[in-house]
């Protein structure tokens, strides 16, 4: 990436050329073929594409929760502070993944235990990884309820989740990952099954808290919307590559990648009612099928004959941008 010569500090997190392929009945599924996004300490990085782009699939690969089988890693390297993780045994990655990485899920009902009260699950994170007493992890557990913002929590941490609202359980859910401190979360969708208001408190406390703790976050998100205020940087995703990387603000006023650009107009914007919404014509491509040269051309309104023969690289196309296209060039003077 361009750095203007400058040295770059390791990033926390640095996936390189990632590829994973799920092996089935109906063939092979090419879920990721080359993802390479970093996540700087104290950085949110958003990852942004349709349902089926991939982002999840990355995600479990890098927490070492990948289905396998049917899940494979076929090729790449995750670098997490400056250890390829793909390389470690099964108990280190675990050791990770406890203490230095945690996950929140979309669907926070399914992810919590139904028949241990939130205090106990809390509460267990501590005595697990740490070894503390029963009542300091309960003790513990209340005060990580109230730094998530969960009214009444002394009164509370003996219900069950299904006690809790939709909200509520995602901000348990948050202090489960946060429990033991670590240096990165993945947030898979964290609020899609929110409504709007609620979306917006639980995101403003994900950012609050990456702040605080200092924290690498990556936001997964088929939503723009979501997260124009709260990441740092954003990695697109189309038929498991990323296609464009930028800081947030660049991404918006000049997207240069024609997906970006076919994203960007398909968010309704207020006070532009009625104006008639460009949604990227087609669908996404059947991954055990994904055309040859650039997997977008089908779609592409900008298409010609060496995007159906040729796969774009990721260009660097300015500092800290890249563009999986062949004309980002002109896509980019487009939009300015
Ligand atoms: N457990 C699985 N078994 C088989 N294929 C899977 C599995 N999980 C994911 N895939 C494949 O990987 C693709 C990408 O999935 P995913 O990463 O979940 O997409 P998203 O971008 O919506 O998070 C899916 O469309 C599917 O083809
Ligand atoms: S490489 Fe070609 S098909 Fe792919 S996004 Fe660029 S212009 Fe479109
Ligand atoms: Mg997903």
């Amino acid at each position: 990436m361009t750095n203007g010569g400058a040295p770059t500090a390791q990033p926390l997190l640095d996936v390189q050329d990632l590829a994973v392929e799920f092996r089935t009945r109906d063939g092979v599924a090419k879920a990721v073929n080359g993802v390479s996004y970093t996540v700087a300490a104290g950085q949110t990085l958003a990852v942004l594409g349709e349902s089926g782009s991939g982002k999840s699939v990355t995600a479990q690969a890098v927490m070492g929760i990948l289905d396998s089988p049917p899940g494979f890693v076929t090729g790449g390297r995750i670098l997490f502070q400056g250890r390829d993780l793909l390389t470690l045994g099964k108990e280190e990655r675990r050791r990770i993944r406890g203490a230095k990485m945690a996950m929140i899920f979309q669907d926070a009902l399914s992810a919590l235990n139904p028949v241990l009260s939130v205090g106990t699950q809390l509460g267990e994170m501590f005595r697990v990884h740490t070894g503390t007493s029963r009542k300091e992890a309960r003790a513990k557990a209340v005060e990580l309820m109230e730094r998530v913002g969960i009214p009444a929590a002394r009164a509370r941490v003996g219900d069950y989740p299904h006690q809790f609202s939709g909200g509520m359980r995602q901000r348990i859910m948050i202090a489960m990952a946060l429990a033991l401190e670590p240096d990165l979360i993945i947030a898979d969708e964290p609020t899609t099954a929110l409504d709007v208001t609620v979306q917006a408190q639980v995101m403003d406390l994900l950012a609050e808290l990456r702040r605080e703790y200092r924290m690498g976050l990556i936001l997964i998100t088929h939503d723009l919307g979501v997260v124009a205020d709260v990441a740092d940087t954003i990695a697109v995703m189309y038929a498991g590559r990323v296609v464009e990387t930028a800081p947030v603000h660049q991404l918006y006023k000049a997207p240069a990648h024609p997906y970006t650009r076919g994203l960007l107009e398909s968010v309704p914007r207020l006070g532009h009612k009625g104006r008639e919404l460009h949604a990227i014509k087609g669908l996404p491509p059947n991954l055990t099928a994904i055309p040859p040269g650039c997997a977008f051309h089908p779609r592409c309104p900008l298409a010609r004959d060496v995007c159906h023969t040729d796969r774009p690289p990721l260009y660097d196309v300015g500092p800290g941008r890249t563009s999986a296209c062949h004309f980002w060039k002109e896509t980019l003077d487009g939009a300015r």
